[in-house]
C-alpha cells in the first residue's frame, strides 16, 4: 500500500536551512518508498491567528487548502527552526490554524517524524521538545527518534545530501522508520 507523507519546514525564508533539510528528508522518504508531498509554507500564507478574524471570516484559504492536503496523508516529516528554544512562530501559527478546522480532524491518526536545522551547535533540539508536545496535543503520534542538525549552514553538499555520512544515515533511518510506522498505522 502507498504511504503518503507531507513534508514541510517551519520557515518561509528563501535560503532556509530547514527547507534544505526538508528537501533532503523528502528524498530519503522517496528512497524508502513513500509518496511525498513537499510543500513550502511561503505558498500557504496565513495571517497571525486572531479569534476575531476567525469569527468574522473563518479560516484563511491557505489553511483550508493545507488541511485538505494533510487529511489525505498518512504522516508528516517536519523540519522546524528553533527560535528562542521553541518552535518558530510560522510553525506554531500554521499548526494553530489547522487545529481550528473541523477540530483539527486532519491530524487524526497521523504519525510524524521531527527534525530541525540550525547554525548553532544543538541543531534546534530544544524546539523539537515543544513541537512534540504540540503534536501530541493534536493527536499526532511522533517517532521517538529525531534529527537535530547543528552547524547546518555547512552541512549540505551541492546535491542537497548531508556531507556527514553519519548524519545522512540518521536522516535515512528517520525516513525509513516513518514509512514503517505509517504502514503499521494504515494496517491497524
Ligand atoms: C528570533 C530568533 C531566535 C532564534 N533562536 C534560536 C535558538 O534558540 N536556537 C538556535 O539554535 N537558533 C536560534 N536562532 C537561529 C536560527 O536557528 C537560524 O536563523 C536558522 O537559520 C533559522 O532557520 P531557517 O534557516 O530554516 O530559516 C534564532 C533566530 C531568530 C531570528
Amino acid at each position: 500500500m502507498t504511504v503518503r507523507i507531507l513534508v514541510f519546514a517551519g520557515s518561509a525564508r528563501h535560503e532556509s536551512l530547514n527547507k534544505r533539510l526538508a528537501r533532503a528528508g523528502a528524498a530519503a522518504l522517496q528512497a524508502a518508498g513513500a509518496e511525498v508531498s513537499l510543500i513550502d509554507l511561503a505558498d500557504f500564507e496565513m495571517p497571525l491567528y486572531h479569534g476575531d478574524l476567525e469569527a468574522s471570516q473563518g479560516a484563511p484559504e491557505a489553511a483550508l487548502g493545507l488541511s485538505a492536503l494533510l487529511a489525505g496523508q498518512d504522516g508528516l516529516l517536519l523540519a522546524s527552526p528553533e527560535n528562542n528554544a521553541s518552535v518558530s512562530a510560522l510553525m506554531k501559527n500554521t499548526l494553530d490554524w489547522l487545529s481550528r478546522i473541523e477540530g483539527g480532524k486532519a491530524f487524526a491518526g497521523k504519525v510524524a517524524a521531527l527534525s530541525a536545522a540550525s547554525p548553532g551547535a544543538l541543531g534546534g533540539l530544544r524546539g523539537l521538545n515543544h513541537l512534540r508536545d504540540i503534536l501530541h496535543t493534536l493527536g499526532v503520534m511522533t517517532l521517538p527518534q529525531s534529527l537535530a542538525l547543528g552547524s547546518a549552514h555547512t552541512a549540505f553538499g551541492e546535491d542537497g545530501q548531508l556531507l556527514d555520512a553519519r548524519q545522512q544515515s540518521r536522516l535515512d533511518s528517520l525516513a525509513a522508520n516513518l514509512v514503517r510506522q505509517a504502514r503499521l498505522q494504515q494496517a491497524a
